[in-house]
């Protein structure tokens, strides 16, 4: 439904901009909001094949934060660092309001990479189409329908080769991506234990996820003595979100030929010196495999994940946990609280009514 805003000719834009690049861990305040008058026309110029989009939802997730830093050679791998002084970008969901290009009309919903503002300009070619008939939530597109569904999917049916009967370990289970991979876990039959940073998000694994076992890792003495408790026989697959002192002892508690996906390392990427593993000798006597992955690289594979995933979700067999904030000025916290697990779930951003 077009807004009272949208009957004008031009309209402010709000965005979310980078001050500078950071150090440390990303804070709400190296962000900030800016608003301009009259910014957008709301028409693409004829022959641009560019659409114009009015942003709904976005999704927030930690690699953003490394975009925040200063790019160096293996970050500038994984995707372009993010320029102070412009908007930082990610992943959303937008309704066109004007399009140049056939394959998009005014009123469609389309997924991509979006700037954080309230309207943007783009060239679809990277961007999808909605498919309203499917009937869900259009948040979901932002993660359990996108990179992040994609990313679980990946990680643990192609790079952990796992079985059934198997024990599988999650770490940050209860965020967007781990909520997925243990419930993926248990729908293959193997026995999955999560690890979170609150007694509310163990509560979640254990009592609406369907997880065998949880633990709050910030208040176990011990992180080797909380896996040998829960997984007395040892770990075959470790889902690797975290890194640091949880992958150390993972280590001590990793079967023979046990295979080690990792898909993050949430507590290192803003450490000025980063922990060592002291354990890491173990992956060759064990005779471990341990795969990093970028769920990017996989983006063939998404119809088919699409194909997989929908049914479940259709007929209630995945439960899946978003945390929405309304409100683009809400962004900055959103974004600067996965470093705090202040998340519940998914973090998404919703920008606009649908
Ligand atoms: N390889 C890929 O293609 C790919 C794609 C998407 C995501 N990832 C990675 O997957 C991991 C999970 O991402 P997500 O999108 O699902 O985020 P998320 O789990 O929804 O949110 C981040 C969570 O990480 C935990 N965390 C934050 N700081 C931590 C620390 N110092 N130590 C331990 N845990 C910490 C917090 O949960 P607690 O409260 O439980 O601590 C927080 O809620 C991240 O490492 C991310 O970089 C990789």
């Amino acid at each position: 439904m077009s807004s009272l805003r949208e009957m004008e000719s031009t309209v402010r834009n709000k965005q979310v901009i980078l001050r500078d690049y950071i150090k440390g861990f990303p804070k709400e305040s190296d962000l900030m909001i800016i608003e301009v008058a009259n910014a957008v026309e709301l028409k693409v110029k004829a022959g641009s094949k560019d659409i114009l989009v009015k942003n709904l939802y976005l999704s927030c997730d930690p690699y953003m934060g490394i975009l925040m830093r200063e790019p160096n050679p293996s970050t500038s791998a994984l995707m372009d660092a993010f320029v102070p002084g412009k908007p930082i970008s990610g992943y959303g969901v937008s309704r066109v309001i004007d399009s140049d290009d056939p394959t998009f009309t005014k009123g469609d919903f389309v997924c991509g990479m979006v700037d954080w503002e309230e309207y943007s300009t783009i060239n679809p070619t990277s961007s999808f189409k909605i498919d309203v008939n499917i009937n869900v939530p259009l948040s979901y597109y932002t993660g359990i329908l996108g990179m992040t569904g994609l990313t679980a999917y990946v990680g643990f049916y192609e790079i952990c080769s796992a079985k059934k009967g198997e024990t599988v370990f999650v770490s940050a289970a209860s965020g967007a991506v781990g909520q997925l991979v243990g419930q993926f876990a248990k729908l293959m039959g193997c026995y999955v234990v999560g690890s979170a940073g609150s007694k509310q998000k163990v509560d979640l694994l254990l009592n609406k996820l369907g997880f065998d076992d949880a633990f709050n890792y910030k208040e176990e003495p011990n992180l080797d003595s909380a896996l040998k408790r829960c997984f007395p026989k040892g770990i075959d697959i470790y889902f690797e979100n975290v890194g640091g002192k949880m992958l150390d002892a993972v280590l001590l508690n990793i079967k023979t030929y046990g295979r080690i996906a990792v898909c993050g390392m949430i507590s290192q990427y803003h450490l000025e010196t980063r922990e060592g593993i002291q354990n890491l000798p173990v992956v060759i006597y064990k005779k471990i495999k341990m795969q990093g992955f970028v769920a990017i690289d996989f983006i063939d594979t998404f119809p088919k994940f699409l194909e997989f995933v929908l049914p479940y979700i259709k007929e209630r067999k995945l439960i899946y946990v978003e945390d929405i904030v309304e409100g683009l000025e809400n962004g900055p916290a959103a974004l600067a609280g996965l470093f705090r697990g202040q998340n519940f779930g998914k973090q998404v951003l919703k920008v606009a009514r649908e």
